[in-house]
């Protein structure tokens, strides 16, 4: 062959690698809106940035006739590119090729964009479609998943790993992505479940539908498996490339800076009127999230699970902060399981990732009941405690009204180390609210008065005198400075600038052990 010819015959071979499962399944695969395993990759990347590898390995599998069923590149479309002009690395699983089904070769091509990534230091964001293990070539394809297990595990904590379901995912298919630090799902089109719905009805006689056994509404409302609910591929695409704008390429990266136009000293003059006089009126704290972070852009995490704690990303004067804040408007704000957990497992990824913690607290404690204790609110609620224990990144806490006991504590209290306390004069920070309180401490005195219910209300008062406010918080120095509601974003600012070149470590041990 001449070289006319040679670049002919490569031509050719790219086309065919290029069809994947070929064109019928391809149209069957877009019914309904969903992209290929390349058209993915395009709306993920910066045009013209995706460098592949692999594309031409096949399987190695005899049984079956599966000797006769090749396809270049195997059901995955692996690589690295950018996105606003940093490196990612990247896999894509092919639906249309045994329905993207993880052979041991396709799990050797993710393995080694994996390793890459983990020297390279850039995060890996994994498109998953796939039937799980490919059937046919039994335990070898079983080897690949545990090899893709073992790197995700060892990329935790050093570089950002992000997953997106866009099909259905089954078996071995969804566990990769639960050790990942964000799962995206799309609405309607994508599921996530260890074993569907025929093996369900099987075993347990129980009816379900694929979507409400794994679909993106049960996962990111129920479980708090998934993270974002997209509505429709482009959409979730588009979403990991804001979310990628906050984190940085590994665990010894500073996350990337943003020029902003908002004023570092702009003042919040509508916070003075927020927090309304009554303590048990509620109040919309993404008000003042989006009123205090630069240009009011606030890119929630877990939006539909556990109301009660928001979590998300945000910046102040370019620099890219976590946010958890206490969400007054759903169970008053009480921290139960979920929004312990919730909130727990995103510390952890902003300690790990050098991105500072700014903590908004309007808590009245952890929610009551047999239910929470019988599942386990103790060990849930320590997973908080621990995470803010443990956080060594610049961690801000604001206290806006209540924080009650335990919960006054976990939520970033200046007694779990954190770096800068502030309070607005309307913060009740207290064992408890007076009314228990009173109960509690004063009970005979209460029975045995002439009139009970007048010296339940002056008993009330008097504690409420004492400590619904947060000068004997400041006067022990656990609050630094109680602040004008308007100054808030200065303050965090000026905060996060002085800590800028915060050190501080734990000591050394080989993990903790935190209470999972
Ligand atoms: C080989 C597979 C496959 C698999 C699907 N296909 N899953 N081939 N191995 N695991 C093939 C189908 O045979 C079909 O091929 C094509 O992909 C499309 O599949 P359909 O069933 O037509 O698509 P759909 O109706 O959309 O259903 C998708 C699905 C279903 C829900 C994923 O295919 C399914 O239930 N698959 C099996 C899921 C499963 O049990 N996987 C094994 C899990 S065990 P043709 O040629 O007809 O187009 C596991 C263990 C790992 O993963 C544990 C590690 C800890």
């Amino acid at each position: 062959m001449n070289i006319q010819e040679r670049l002919k015959d490569l031509e050719l071979r790219n086309e065919k690698a290029c069809e994947g499962g070929g064109s019928a399944k391809n149209e069957k695969h877009k019914i309904g809106g969903r992209l290929t395993a390349r058209e993915r990759l395009d709306v993920l990347l910066d045009p013209g940035s995706f460098v592949e590898t692999d594309r031409f390995v096949t399987h190695r599998c005899n049984y079956f006739g599966l000797d006769k069923q090749k396809s270049p590149g195997d059901g995955v479309v692996t690589g690295y590119g950018r996105i606003n002009g940093k490196v990612v690395f990247v896999y894509s699983q092919d639906f249309t090729v045994f329905g993207g089904s993880m052979s041991r070769t396709q799990a050797n091509k993710i393995i080694k964009i994996m390793d890459m990534a983990i020297k390279a230091g850039s995060p890996i964001i994994g498109l998953n479609d796939s039937g799980g293990a490919r059937i046919q070539e039994g335990v070898e394809a079983l080897g690949g998943y545990a090899d893709i297990f073992l790197r995700n595990t060892y990329a935790s904590g050093v570089i950002p790993q992000i997953s997106a379901i866009m099909g259905p995912c089954a078996g071995g298919a969804v566990y990769s992505p639960s050790i990942t630090d964000f799962v995206f799902m799309v609405k309607d089109t994508s599921y996530m479940f260890v074993t569907g719905p025929d093996v369900i009805k099987t075993v347990t006689h129980e009816e379900v539908t694929k979507e409400q056994l794994g679909g993106a509404t049960t996962h990111s409302t129920k479980s708090g498996v998934a993270h974002f609910a997209a509505d429709s591929d482009k959409h979730c695409l588009l979403l990991i490339r804001e979310l990628m704008n906050f984190v940085p390429g590994n665990n010894l990266d500073d996350p990337p800076m943003l020029p902003t136009k908002d004023k570092p000293d702009r003042l919040c003059e509508s916070l003075n009127e927020l927090i309304p006089d009554n303590p048990k009126k509620p109040y919309d704290m993404l008000k003042i999230i989006k009123e205090i972070v630069d240009e009011g852009y606030f890119l929630e995490i877990h939006q539909h699970y556990a109301q009660n704690i928001i979590v998300g990303f945000a910046r102040f004067n370019g620099r890219s902060v976590g946010i958890v804040a206490n969400q007054p408007q759903i169970l008053a704000g009480c921290l139960n399981i979920e929004a312990s957990r919730k909130a727990a497992r995103f510390i952890r990824f902003c300690d790990s990732f050098n991105i500072p913690i700014v903590s908004l607290v309007d808590v009245p404690g952890f929610l009551p009941g047999t239910d929470q204790e019988y599942n386990g609110i103790i060990t849930h609620g320590a997973k908080l405690l621990y995470a803010y224990a443990e956080a060594t990144v610049p961690k801000i806490t604001l206290i806006t009204r209540k924080a009650y006991g335990g919960a006054y504590i976990v939520m970033g209290s200046k007694l779990l180390r954190s770096d800068v306390n502030l309070a607005y004069p309307s913060a009740e920070i207290a064992v408890m609210g007076a009314d228990g309180a009173v109960n509690v401490i004063f009970r005979d005195k209460i029975n045995k008065a002439q009139d009970p219910q007048l010296e339940r209300a002056n008993l009330t008062k008097d504690y409420e005198d004492k400590f619904s406010n947060p000068y004997i918080s400041a006067e022990l120095g656990y609050t630094d400075e109680v602040i004008e509601p308007a100054m808030t974003r200065h303050r965090i600012i000026d905060s996060l600038e002085m800590l800028k070149t915060k050190r501080e470590s734990l000591p050394p041990k080989k993990h903790g052990n935190i209470p999972l």
